[in-house]
């Protein structure tokens, strides 16, 4: 079984609570659609990491803009379910931006990544990366697989959303992120799929066939 959550910014206690009304257990996947944060240059998260790890299920996640990418990226890549990913630890997998994982017959388009409003305030490689956007390497990346496929996945997972829903969520858009969020906007309209999953935005609504999530944990049927 697969199941979807929503940030989880290194919060080890809350991740672990969130699951309380769920069977999940071993051989199942969860999937949090970024800002997993517990990939983080010090002690508390890496303690935290650990006990992930004892976890009898995989994770995986796309990044969200509150990650430490510096240490993201010295994971090594591996193919997992079909596409790239970082592998932090036995059962914890980051999925990287415009890959297609095939998990439990079910194929998923990974796009992270997400504008951090609050950058001004955050310090370069201690608190804020610049790596929380996509590059043309990620687009192209994108484009590459999803042609492969017709432009035709069952799910897709995202930190941030399309430009439209997040306007439907009585949100402002912000300009620094509208290269992603006009693309999301344009995929959303191109590509065929069921559903499609996203944090970010700290509130559990679904709008049209996007949910964004926070605390609540979806299984995918
Ligand atoms: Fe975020």
């Amino acid at each position: 079984m697969i199941y979807v959550t929503g940030d989880t910014h290194g919060y080890y206690d809350e991740t672990i609570y969130r699951l309380r009304d769920t069977k999940i257990g071993k051989g199942d996947t969860l999937i949090i659609c970024g800002d997993f944060g517990f990939v983080w240059n010090d002690v508390s998260s890496r303690i935290c990491l650990k006990h992930l790890q004892k976890e009898e299920f995989d994770i995986a996640f796309v990044d969200g803009n509150h990650e430490d990418f510096d240490e993201l990226e010295q994971f090594p890549v591996i193919e997992w379910n079909g596409g790239k990913a970082h592998q932090v630890g036995t059962n914890i997998f980051h999925l990287m931006r415009g890959e297609i994982f095939n998990i439990e017959g079910k194929t998923f388009y990974a796009f992270g990544g997400a504008y951090s409003v609050d950058k001004g305030m955050r310090q370069p490689h201690i608190s804020w990366w610049q790596q929380e956007l996509p590059t043309n390497e990620d687009y192209n990346n994108g484009k590459k697989h999803l042609e492969a496929v017709n432009y035709k996945v069952d799910y897709v997972l995202s930190h941030t959303i399309p430009y439209s829903i997040i306007c439907r969520l009585g949100k402002i858009p912000d300009a620094h992120d509208q290269e992603l969020t006009g693309h999301f906007e344009w995929l959303k309209n191109n590509l065929e799929f069921k559903r499609w999953f996203a944090g970010h935005f700290h509130v559990d609504k679904d709008v049209d066939n996007v949910s964004v999530l926070f605390d609540r944990v979806l299984p995918i049927e």
